[in-house]
């Protein structure tokens, strides 16, 4: 299919296409580049990096990513294709932005059962990002006319697969330890504990808010933000024109780049093991803002 082909091309070519999926209309973008998770974080207006959910075609490709064990091999077995999400430790090498991780160390992972999706994903060999393909805060998209609406002007397309079957999103199920449920969807507790048995839930039946586990953002090395140079020690990631950089997240202070490059640049200075990471302002606007945020969190104790 023509669409397809097109689809696939903006896809490989780092820019965002809308598909539908049997869920929600996902906000797609090519996992394994940088810019272009970034693209979506920029197109939803999230105002933070909330982890994003990768699309696959097969458990052998999303066994490509993620450490595999027998929890996710039957879940997998059940419910793939299908709305179930698995979080998973990334492999090492992992292929996958860090960026669409959010700088955790798993991967929110899943093969969706409609059939562009499917055939998206066969034609591009790409693992997919794609959060809901709405804008922070709105209603998540079941018709191509609502991505449109919302987003058309940030897409180079909407795929139209036409209404969404199931229209609420995946169940995403926990598999890091004992699994848990961390968003409840389209797949129900009780049908996963056919198969497998679930951490108990909350007693005031609230459900851990996924990617908002704090600590998970920190490196070892200590993080001063808002620095003008590197003190005694320290390495310094820049912002903008700066002298004796160690890295820097954008010379042209374009927050987009910043952004994509902030996890993995973050990592990189913290392997050098420096007496602290010093890193220069980020304006607080547009990405800024949830760039500010993840670093707020780095640089908390
Ligand atoms: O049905 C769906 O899941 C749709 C379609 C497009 O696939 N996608 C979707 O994505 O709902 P989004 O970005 O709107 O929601 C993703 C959720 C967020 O709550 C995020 O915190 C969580 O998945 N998440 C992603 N990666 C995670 C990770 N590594 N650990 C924990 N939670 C994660
Ligand atoms: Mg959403």
């Amino acid at each position: 299919m023509q669409q397809i082909e097109t689809a696939a091309g903006h896809l490989r070519a780092g820019k965002l296409v809308a598909f539908p999926t049997e869920t929600v209309y996902g906000l797609g973008a090519d996992a394994t580049n940088d810019a272009a998770v970034a693209a979506i974080y920029a197109a939803k207006g999230r105002p933070d990096f909330n982890p994003l959910i990768v699309h696959v075609a097969s458990s052998d490709d999303a066994k490509k990513y993620v450490e595999w064990n027998d929890t996710a091999a039957l879940l997998a077995e059940k419910f793939w294709p299908g709305p179930l999400t698995l979080v998973l430790p990334r492999k090492k090498d992992c292929a996958i932005s860090l960026l669409a991780s959010a700088g955790l160390d798993t991967v929110a992972i899943r093969v969706p059962a409609h059939a562009l999706a499917q055939e998206l994903l066969v034609k591009t060999g790409l693992p997919l990002a794609a959060p809901s393909a709405n804008r922070s805060g709105k209603i998540s998209p079941t018709l191509a006319a609502h991505v449109q609406e919302e987003l058309g002007d940030k897409v180079a397309m909407v795929l139209d697969g036409g209404a969404c079957a199931v229209g609420i999103e995946s169940t995403i199920v926990d598999l890091t330890g004992s699994p848990r449920i961390l968003r409840h969807g389209k797949i129900t507790r009780e049908e996963l504990e056919k198969f497998i048995p679930l951490a108990e839930q909350r007693a005031d039946g609230k459900i851990l808010a996924p990617g908002m586990l704090d600590s998970h953002y920190a490196p070892n090395a200590k993080v001063r933000l808002n620095a003008q140079e590197a003190g005694e020690g320290e390495t310094l990631l820049a912002f903008g024109a700066a002298e004796n950089a160690t890295l820097n997240l954008s010379e042209s202070g374009n927050l987009e780049e910043a952004a994509a490059n902030l996890f993995r640049m973050l990592r990189a200075l913290d392997a050098q093991n420096p007496a602290a990471i010093a890193v220069m302002p980020i304006p607080m606007q547009g990405l800024g803002v949830a760039i500010n945020d993840r670093l707020a969190r780095a640089a908390a104790l």
